[in-house]
């Protein structure tokens, strides 16, 4: 389920410093499969070349509103017949305070005109021009006329002032605009999740642990959070960074974990727990490092809480979904841990590949019985679980 699959895009390229941005982002927006047709302005050309954007996208770029290589010389229209959405990045404050006027003076403000598709700009100017009442202006009447406005972020700017007005990076562009395109079904939702491993200490410098990788979780929040949900993360120690729009609390024990969950419950519609988290934990943690006596040691391991049979069992409790990771025998177990933790929904897989894979094949398990998904990149399986979760919600307010 990619979002950007065979999307046509048109990105209008503007005349900032940030332009060299816009580059990276059509590579990634090609990547995914979306057709970028990119638009020039004049100052934009002054940045990076019409080459660059070619040879990028694979199409021809554009200029001129007077183009002969339309044949129609209609390139306004052309352009925009048929896409799914325009983005601008970068959006100058000239090009806000053009579009907020309806110009139509050159071929991308034409075509913002003639345009019956959603229009999005990612602001990048100097922060003093961004703070401008005259931009601030703009950008709430084009915020009132329904273009949605994406950024811009503080930090250094190329001008040597720190402030409001960078724009968003390549990939935080790239993830908006998969966003934008993914339908609001988790809107008003509020969602509680755990992912990834968890430690628990031996002595200051040993722990046991496991080696999930904590990608399906994060996977499953950015999906939550692109539906549009309200979502903490509460993670054990991973490398991934934070997804856009995600809460994420850093936990590292089993004991921690249940903890924040705890603490973030309330109000909450979903409890997804993803997370690997130990069955057993070292029934005391030595204070310092333990030394080496040759000799047999063992480790007394008392048994953790199960955080989610326990959210599960709240007499209030939020729609819990839980995962199942097995090695044989999926639909018995994955059947069984449902029934057992009393879970509304299930996601079972297969380890055989082992923990820590970009892809997976998961069996989704509700009343309805089992419902296998095509092996998939984590990121497109996430976006299929949360779809299949948002349909057995109750309606909001409803529980
Ligand atoms: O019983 P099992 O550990 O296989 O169950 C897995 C599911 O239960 C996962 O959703 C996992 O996040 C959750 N779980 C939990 N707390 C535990 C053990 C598992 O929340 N102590």
């Amino acid at each position: 389920m990619n979002r950007l699959q065979g999307r046509k895009l048109v990105l209008g390229v503007t005349g900032g410093v940030a332009a060299y941005k816009a580059a990276e982002l059509v590579r990634l927006l090609g990547k995914a499969g979306a057709d970028v047709h990119v638009v020039l302005t004049e100052g934009g050309a002054r940045f990076v070349t019409a080459v660059t954007f070619q040879a990028l996208s694979g199409n021809p770029v554009w200029t001129d509103l007077w183009d002969p290589r339309m044949d129609n010389n209609m390139a306004h229209i052309d352009l925009v017949r048929g896409a799914d959405a325009v983005l601008i990045a970068p959006a100058t404050a000239d090009c806000l305070a053009r579009l907020a006027q309806g110009r139509a003076d050159d071929l991308l403000s034409t075509l913002c005109l003639a345009r019956d598709v959603p229009l999005l700009v990612a602001p990048a100017m100097n922060r003093q021009m961004w703070e401008h009442p005259a931009t601030q202006r703009n950008v709430a009447c084009l915020a009132g006329d329904g273009v949605t406005i994406v950024g811009p972020a503080a930090g250094e700017q190329a001008c040597g002032e720190t402030g409001m007005g960078r724009m968003l990076e390549p990939e935080e562009l790239f993830e908006a605009v998969i966003a934008f395109f993914v339908p609001k079904r988790l809107a008003g939702r509020k969602v509680v999740m755990t992912a990834g491993p968890t430690y628990e200490a031996i002595d200051p410098v040993r722990a046991i642990t496991n080696t999930s990788s904590g990608k399906m979780g994060y996977a499953i929040a950015a999906a939550c959070a692109r539906a549009g949900a309200e979502v903490v993360l509460v993670s054990g120690p991973v490398a991934l960074p934070v997804p856009a729009g995600v809460k994420r609390v850093d936990v590292r024990s089993a004991l921690d974990m249940r903890a924040a969950v705890f603490d973030a419950l309330p109000g909450a519609d979903v409890f997804v727990g993803v997370a690997a988290v130990a069955d057993y934990r070292p029934m005391l943690a030595a204070e310092h490092k333990i030394k080496k006596s040759g000799e047999q040691m063992s480790i007394t391991l008392t048994p953790n809480p199960d955080i989610l049979a326990e959210v599960a069992a709240l007499s209030d409790a939020p729609f819990c979904v839980g995962f199942a990771a097995e090695s044989r025998d999926l639909d018995a177990y994955a059947e069984g841990k449902r029934a057992n933790k009393k879970l509304p929904m299930l996601v079972g897989n297969l380890v055989a590949d082992g923990l820590g894979g970009d892809d997976n094949t998961v069996v989704l398990y509700d009343d309805a019985g089992r419902h296998p998904l095509p092996r998939a990149a984590k990121a497109d399986l996430a976006a299929q679980i949360v779809d299949h979760m948002a349909g057995l919600l109750p309606p909001v307010g409803g529980r």
